[in-house]
Formats: structure tokens, C-alpha cells, sequence
């Protein structure tokens, strides 16, 4: 875990804009379980966040000052601000996008942001989910797992399962979310639960959290299942590489796929589904909910809150 010697404030001068640059004032940060990855000194799918850095990380804010034809004063946008209270949004690779005028920051930093793409790509695009399939989700009441149930119930799956922390948990997933069914993975077994709820075993598995979770879900694929890897947090904090799953032989057995993504890499697709994500929204049929913490000195604390499932719903750091 982070703790209060993993990061420090520092004041530095608002650099001077060049052409193509806006200075925005960073509103509210999203606090991802990857920030806490790229604090390792291991390879990754980016770089660590070096000694001295800025904490690299998603923010939404608005622009104060613009040298840019992107960006318009007052716009509000979304993209790589790190945490800090001002930072400079550039025309090129990692340019910011705009927030449509009226739409909530929070909500499109949650249901239409990062967090809603990555259930809506992970499920239908890598699990490749189809009408009529059995899914079940680890992390499910978390801010992504969330999103992979409901979508996979409007896309017309026989069943969702989510696999959460804790009876309140499980009561919001099959009450206000409309689960088919939960498990408490804290109360135990969530072997012999999957085989119980699943007889016929899971089309699509979308992991959250790997370590004996997923091995858990490994036992009870059906043919052709596809098992979708999104995220492992169960083991970002571990000070050792844990032992992987002892039963991939399953995948073979059943003709299964294994697949990780990074959202990121399908940005080509993410204007289609932030339109769907938003027509859902409008119609009501999305659950979801913004866990604020309060200050920018608060967000390694709030980054903690995922690890220890403290979070309800997307965790935004309220910089200002
Ligand atoms: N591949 C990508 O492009 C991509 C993009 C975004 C996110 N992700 C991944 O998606 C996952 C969810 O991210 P999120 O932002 O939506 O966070 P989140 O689910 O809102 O919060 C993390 C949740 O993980 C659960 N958790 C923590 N430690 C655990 C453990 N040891 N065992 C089981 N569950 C544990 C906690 O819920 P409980 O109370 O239920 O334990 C916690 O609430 C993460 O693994 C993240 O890295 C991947």
C-alpha cells in the first residue's frame, strides 16, 4: 500500500504556455487500482512513474488559458493531467478530450470514461459476449465490475454472476443492479459456489483480480469459454510475484481463451461506445455511483481505498 512517504506536495511555478497548449485547473482526479502498478520499478505497459515525478494519472478539469484551436476557454476536458493542480494539455498523442457541455465531470470520468470503455471493450469486444451467454465478473460491485454486469444483462446474457467483497456488496449487485446471483468471495468457496450457480459452466469470465479467484473461475468454464483479463489487483501490493492459477490445463480441456487488454489500445472504437454507454444513461438503465474524496492531498489515501474494497463506485480524488 501507499502510505503518507510515497508521494509529497511540491510547489512549482505554472510553466508558460507554448503554441498548441492550454493550461487546465485539474477538477477532480481518477483514482485507478494501475497508479499503484506504475509505482513499481518493473516493466509495464508504461513506464514506472520515476523518483520525483508527477503521480501520472487521469484527471478532468477545465481550461483557464488557451494558445490552442482545441481547446477553448471554459471547455471542460478529460485526459493524463497527474496529480496536480494545473497541469498543460498538449494537441498531440496524449491530447485531451472534451467533455460535451451539460454532462456531469464525475460521470464522464466514471460511466463514459476509462471505467465504462474498459467493461464495454473487455466484454463484448475481447470476451466476445453473446445473447444468451453465462457471465460472471470478479470485482463486480467495484466501478468496472459494475459496468461489465449491467452491460452483459442488457446485451441479453442467460445469466451474471459478480463476485464481491462482503454481504452489502452482494445485496447491491443483486438488488439495485440486477445480478442474477452474487458471491462473497470473503465468506469462502467460491469454487464450489461458481459450480453450484453455474452447472453448465461460464462463457465469459471477466477478471478484476486474479489469484485464487481466477482459479476458482478456471474450474468452471464451459467449451469455447472466454476468459477475459482485465485487471489482477489482487496482487499489486504483493511484495513477491504470487503463484499463478495451477489449473490452466482447463483452458485446453476447454478449447478456452485467455486474453488481457489495455483500453487504451482500442481508442479507435471509443466514440461508438461512449454513444451507447450515454444512450443507456439516458434511459436510466445504468447504475453507478462517484465515491469523492476531498482534497488533492488525500489521494494516496483515497488510491488505498481500492485495495482495501473501502470503495463504493468509481473513486475521484475533488482537487478543486
Ligand atoms: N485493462 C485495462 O485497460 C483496465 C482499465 C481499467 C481498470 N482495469 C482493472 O480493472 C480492475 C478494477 O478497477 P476499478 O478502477 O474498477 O476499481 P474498483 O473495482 O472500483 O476497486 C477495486 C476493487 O477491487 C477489489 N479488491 C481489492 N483487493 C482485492 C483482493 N485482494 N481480492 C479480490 N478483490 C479485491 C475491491 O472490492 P471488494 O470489496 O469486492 O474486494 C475493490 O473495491 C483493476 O484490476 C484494474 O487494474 C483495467
Amino acid at each position: 500500500m501507499v502510505d503518507v512517504a510515497t508521494t509529497s506536495a511540491v510547489e512549482t511555478p505554472i510553466p508558460d504556455l507554448g503554441d498548441g497548449q492550454a493550461l487546465v485547473q485539474v477538477q477532480y482526479l481518477s483514482i485507478d487500482p494501475t497508479i499503484r502498478t506504475w509505482m513499481d520499478d518493473v516493466p509495464s505497459y508504461r513506464p514506472p512513474i520515476g523518483l520525483g515525478e508527477v503521480v501520472r494519472s487521469i484527471g478532468g478539469g477545465e481550461v483557464v488559458e488557451s494558445r490552442s484551436d482545441r481547446y477553448k476557454v471554459g471547455d471542460r476536458v478529460v485526459g493524463m493531467t497527474g496529480w496536480q493542480e494545473y497541469c498543460v494539455a498538449d494537441e498531440g498523442l496524449e491530447s485531451m478530450s472534451v467533455v460535451p457541455a451539460g454532462l456531469d465531470l464525475p460521470v464522464a470520468m466514471n460511466v463514459l470514461g476509462v471505467t465504462g470503455i474498459t467493461a464495454h471493450v473487455g466484454l463484448l469486444k475481447i470476451g466476445a459476449m453473446k445473447e444468451g451467454d453465462v457471465v460472471v465478473v470478479s470485482g463486480a460491485a467495484g466501478a468496472t465490475g459494475s459496468m461489465v454486469g449491467q452491460i452483459a444483462s442488457l446485451k441479453g446474457a442467460s445469466q451474471v454472476v459478480g463476485i464481491a467483497g462482503g454481504p452489502e456488496k452482494c445485496t447491491l449487485l443483486t438488488g439495485t443492479m440486477k445480478f442474477d446471483a452474487a458471491i462473497d468471495y470473503k465468506a469462502g468457496d467460491v469454487a464450489r459456489q461458481l459450480l453450484e450457480l453455474c452447472p453448465e459452466g461460464m462463457d465469459v469470465y471477466f477478471d478484476n483480480v486474479g489469484g485464487e479467484i481466477l482459479e476458482a473461475a478456471l474450474a468452471d468454464l464451459a467449451m469455447h469459454a472466454r476468459v477475459v483479463m482485465c485487471g489482477a489487483i489482487s496482487g499489486y501490493n504483493a511484495m513477491e510475484r504470487p503463484h499463478g492459477p495451477s489449473n490452466l490445463y482447463n483452458l485446453i480441456v476447454k478449447r478456452a481463451r485467455m486474453e488481457g487488454f489495455i483500453v487504451s489500445d482500442h481508442m479507435a472504437e471509443w466514440g461508438a461506445i461512449q454513444a451507447e454507454l450515454a444512450g443507456w444513461l439516458l434511459e436510466g438503465k445504468l447504475y453507478h455511483s462517484e465515491h469523492i474524496v476531498e482534497g488533492l492531498d488525500h489521494a494516496p489515501e483515497a488510491l488505498n481505498l481500492l485495495f482495501t474494497g473501502s470503495n463504493t463506485g468509481k473513486v475521484l480524488v475533488k482537487v478543486s
